[in-house]
């Protein structure tokens, strides 16, 4: 397909392009990748094929996305530029509608629109008055879940050829995007992702003339590249003479900045991960690094053998929380398992817990010292009973509850954060809790007192966290551990 078109791909953009062409199951694709990693190539590649190929004729497509200025400045003009460049005569082959943001194919019929989604804007409610039978929206993340929705219910046009294309970058899972296509399931979705680092080529260079011109670079990652007149290499192979080497499509300077950013910036825009980019409001993203996430293998025979196990439960009506923290020998801390309940009482909450506890760590509850908010021993206006009470009565459980001063917590975890033990950090998270991994890079985040902000999600993690935290402190008797007061 790109043959026709004299156009290299990349891997990626081959799964999305024939995802796009063959897979007949598929009504989106949701294209979801970090920055520069060539999802919006991909898309007008899409339309180049679209708007000339015979198969397609008649079509009507949208292309659209928030602004559109910056539709008019990415897609539209590269669509525009590969016509030039592909010696496509306009007014011959294609006509240009500026006044309509309209592009019609003269050989096939096929029609583009370009419009912008804002729901600030006229244009969203000119959508109404279309119908489709391709969509691709560009930077998804941007758009109000009613504009998406207006579209999804316009690509109804009758034509054999039906697709949209969805592009974005990550978001995190508060974002509707993440709930309604990934938690939710959308029906007739494939997620597609890709990273920066698969926006590249292979090619086959002369091994003497490379190394001659070329320069090495070792990112701050420890990755070893090769830089020749700004643009970046890497060996993956030898055959003879040659080197077998990728080169990036995005500029190595560009790279070396992202590849400096914080951690938490660089998983969602280099890696493409799920998360959020907004982490400058995040109360432990200065603090929390790579190093901070455990990888290790934790069986639950090790826990019996070499931990303190510290439970942290957040009470709540709709969304109770539990993590589980190890405390090893050295009186290191890993967050080892969490739980968030939905639509689910404290009281039932316990035997969520409980199983889980039995069933992943072999563990009996009562083998967890945990601790919740001092609140859960207040009595409960109907009853005269507080919570506490009533998981004791129900399940024989105690939880232990302690004041736990907002801030004092907060400043006593990111001590723990910038402290090793015997080099290793003092407190990290396991790999296999991601809402914990998610806030601690950025989704706990504070307001401008430095208070955490309450967004009914991540809240309730973190609250459980801090409880917990408190908790192994508070009983930490190994003399290794000191709180200190850093010097201003
Ligand atoms: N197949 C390709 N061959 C050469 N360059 C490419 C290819 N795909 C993408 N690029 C280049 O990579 C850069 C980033 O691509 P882009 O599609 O803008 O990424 P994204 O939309 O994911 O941010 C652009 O400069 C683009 O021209
Ligand atoms: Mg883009």
């Amino acid at each position: 397909m790109s043959g026709m078109f004299d156009i290299v791909l990349t891997k990626k953009q081959e799964e999305i392009i024939s995802t796009f062409f063959e897979d007949n199951s598929v009504r989106w694709i949701l294209s979801v990748g970090g920055k520069g990693s060539a999802k919006t190539t991909a898309s007008v590649y899409i339309l180049l094929n679209l708007f000339f190929n015979p198969e397609y004729k008649g079509s009507k497509i949208l292309i659209a996305r928030e602004s559109l200025r910056d539709l008019k400045n990415t897609l539209v003009r590269e669509f525009k530029s590969h016509l030039t460049k592909l010696g496509i005569p306009e007014d011959k082959a294609y006509t240009h509608h500026e006044g309509l943001q309209l592009f019609r194919s003269l050989l096939t019929d096929t029609e583009i629109y370009y419009l912008s989604l804002s729901s600030r804007n006229d244009q969203y409610r000119s959508v109404l008055s279309y119908e489709f039978n391709v969509v691709i929206i560009d930077e998804l993340d941007r758009i109000s879940e009613e504009a998406f929705d207006e579209v999804s219910q316009r690509m109804r046009l009758k034509h054999k050829f039906n697709k949209g294309l969805l592009n974005l970058n990550p978001v995190p899972e508060t974002h509707w995007v993440y709930k309604k296509f990934v938690a939710n399931n959308f029906p007739q979705t494939k997620i597609i992702r890709s990273s920066t680092y698969d926006n590249y080529l292979i090619k086959k260079v002369n091994a003497k003339a490379f190394s001659l011109k070329a320069t090495e670079y070792v990112s701050p990652q420890g990755n070893i590249y090769y830089v020749i007149n700004n643009t970046r290499y890497e060996i993956i192979g030898k055959d003879g003479d040659y080197y077998i080497v990728k080169e990036f499509n995005v500029s190595h300077p560009f790279l070396v900045e992202m590849e400096h950013k914080h951690y938490s910036f660089r998983r969602v825009m280099l890696e493409g991960q799920w998360g959020s980019v907004n982490v400058d409001d995040g109360i432990y993203t200065p603090y929390f690094t790579e190093r901070h996430i455990a990888t290790d293998i934790i069986t639950p025979k090790d826990l019996m053998l070499y931990y303190r196990l510290y439970g942290g439960f957040d009470f709540g009506v709709r969304r109770p929380a539990f993590v589980l923290i190890a405390e090893d020998e050295w009186g290191r801390y890993i967050v080892i398992d969490e739980i968030l309940g939905e639509n689910i009482s404290s009281i039932q909450f316990v035997e969520t817990i409980r199983r889980r506890l039995r069933e992943k760590w072999k563990l009996d509850i009562q083998d967890v010292e945990i601790y919740g908010d001092i609140a859960g021993s207040f009595r409960e206006q109907s009853d005269g009973l507080s919570i506490i009470q009533k998981i004791r009565e129900q399940y024989g459980i105690n939880i232990k509850t302690q004041k736990v001063k907002v801030m004092d917590s907060l400043f006593k975890i990111k001590t723990l954060l910038e402290k090793d033990i015997a080099n290793i950090p003092a407190l990290r998270v396991h790999q296999d809790c991601p809402m914990m991994l998610a806030g601690m890079l950025g989704e706990f985040k504070m307001d401008e007192q430095g208070k955490p902000i309450k967004d009914n999600y991540y809240e309730h993690i973190h609250d459980a966290f801090r409880y917990g935290m408190m908790g192994a402190l508070k009983n930490n008797f190994n003399s290794n551990f000191k709180v200190y007061v850093p010097e201003y």
